[in-house]
């Protein structure tokens, strides 16, 4: 997710919060952000930790490092040896300068964005600064340490082992991180509300990388998908399902689209999608319907594309 989603406002006292505090078997962290269900992540392994797009607020930072890196600690605090950059949308940016000392991993195409777009994400970033008061901490474009291409594996602390994928489809830079330990995948913003698919690029590619991910669900035991906004999902047949709604859904807009005469008139067309996206729900989009009408736009520019 990047931009026009909704925001909350901040609930003191609430918000943020712990949605899985880390323990000895399971030392993954989970902070839930008063903004855009924004999920920060911390896991921590002997004297180290590695965070996963660490969040939007100063609170969040604070609570996700502080938890991962003094929970079961006796002693010296654990140290943020690694953060990942999953991609290079402004809410998984934020906070990447506030540990230094870290090693900064991120995709080399997303670490390559030219002078432009860095402006471009920057600006979109700021904009979010201006309406969410009391929001967000620090945004900078990071010094990245480690570019990746197809994939990548970090050790870290007591023998822990973490692989980055490569996975364009919701940005051209997306990439997503497995926890094999934990059996748990870390989807960045694939996953985050099943049914409808967050894509800020091309729906093909996006289709392309779900389809990826069920194959990968089918070779490994994913039983827990922790997505950077919303709920979690638990078990592997929830992570199938989900998988399978959303590729379904960008399915049958696809086929809605093929379908129509090209001499379709633009807005009977778009609303035929969207309801072709409800039909195979059985529900409306509610409050991500802006997300479901892009789309719908998106599916109908592809589509339109192939004809010419
Ligand atoms: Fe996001
Ligand atoms: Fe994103």
């Amino acid at each position: 997710m990047a931009t026009g989603t909704s925001s909350r406002p901040a609930r003191p006292g609430r918000w943020p919060h712990l949605l899985r505090p880390g323990t000895e078997d399971d030392p993954l962290v989970v902070v839930r952000s008063s903004t855009w269900n924004y999920n920060s992540i911390g896991l921590w392994s002997g004297d180290e930790v590695l965070l996963v797009d660490p969040g939007l607020s100063p609170a969040e930072l604070e609570l996700t490092a502080t938890r991962a890196c003094t929970a079961r600690q006796a002693g010296a605090p654990r140290q943020v040896a690694h953060l990942v950059l999953t991609h290079a949308h402004h809410d998984h940016l934020r906070g990447a300068t506030a540990f230094p000392g870290a090693r900064v991993w991120m995709p080399r195409i997303a670490a390559r964005k030219p002078a432009d777009a860095r402006e471009r994400i920057l600006a979109a970033g700021e904009r979010l600064s201006r309406r969410v008061r009391g929001e967000p901490g620090p945004l900078a474009w990071p010094a990245v340490d480690e570019e990746f291409g197809e994939r990548a594996r970090i050790r870290f602390g007591a023998d822990m082992e973490v692989e980055l994928w490569f996975l364009p489809g919701h940005s051209n830079c997306t990439s997503v991180v497995w926890l094999p330990a934990q059996r748990t995948l870390l989807s960045a913003d694939y996953l985050v509300s099943p049914g409808v698919p967050f894509c800020r690029h091309e729906a093909s590619l996006f289709e392309a990388a779900l389809e990826r991910l069920l194959a990968l669900a089918a070779e490994l035991p994913i039983e827990r998908v922790v997505p950077a906004h919303g709920d979690l999902l638990e078990g592997e047949e929830a992570v199938r399902e989900g998988l399978l709604l959303d590729l379904g859904v960008l399915g049958a807009m696809r086929a809605c689209a093929e379908g129509l005469e090209p001499a379709t008139p633009a807005a009977e067309a778009q609303e035929r999608v969207v309801a072709a996206a409800t039909a195979f729900r059985g529900r409306g989009a509610g409050l991500l319907s802006a997300q479901d009408e892009d789309n719908a736009e998106r599916v109908l520019r592809e589509v339109r594309a192939g004809r010419d």
